[in-house]
């Protein structure tokens, strides 16, 4: 059996050591957010924060993230809600399938960095594709993020 802990409840199952996370989240224990785009670590579709740090689940065996905090799209971070707030105001999500991803590594951003700037968005979201190009958007959407946080 392996115990997960995902978004604050724990989950245990039993499945193979080396299943990816991605797999366990989505279709053994039902949580839909996290999206599988290419499966081979390159898109960032399925990416979630383990213990705050952005990471592919496609890519990474369940046993690997027994004992971590692992936060979903689903999850309840401040920055995660704020950042859906602003992805919501700015329009952001076209056909919408790789945003679950972006707003992980926007979340995984901000919990590091309150204050980003262009280059520093750059660099974080790099490894999270769209095909249908709103990175301008994304970017909009998280320096409105800081505005909404420095309301609060
Ligand atoms: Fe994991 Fe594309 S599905 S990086
Ligand atoms: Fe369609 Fe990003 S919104 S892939």
């Amino acid at each position: 059996m392996i115990t997960l802990r995902i978004n604050g409840e724990k989950h245990s199952i039993d499945v193979a050591p080396d299943m990816p996370l991605l797999w366990v989240i989505r279709d053994i224990i039902g949580i839909t957010g996290t999206k599988y785009g290419c499966g081979i670590g390159v898109c960032g579709s399925c990416k979630v924060l383990l213990d705050n740090s952005p990471v592919q689940s496609c890519m990474i065996p369940v046993s690997a993230a027994e004992g971590k905090e692992i936060l979903t799209i689903e999850g309840a971070s401040e920055n995660l809600q704020l950042l859906q707030q602003s992805w919501v105001e700015l329009n952001v999500a076209q056909c919408g399938f790789c945003q679950p991803g972006q707003l992980i590594s926007a979340a995984a951003l901000l919990d590091k960095n309150e204050n980003p700037t262009d280059e520093d968005i750059n660099e974080a979201m790099i490894g999270n594709i769209c095909r249908c190009g709103t990175y301008q958007r994304i970017k909009d959407a998280i320096h409105r993020t800081v505005e909404l946080k420095n309301q609060n």
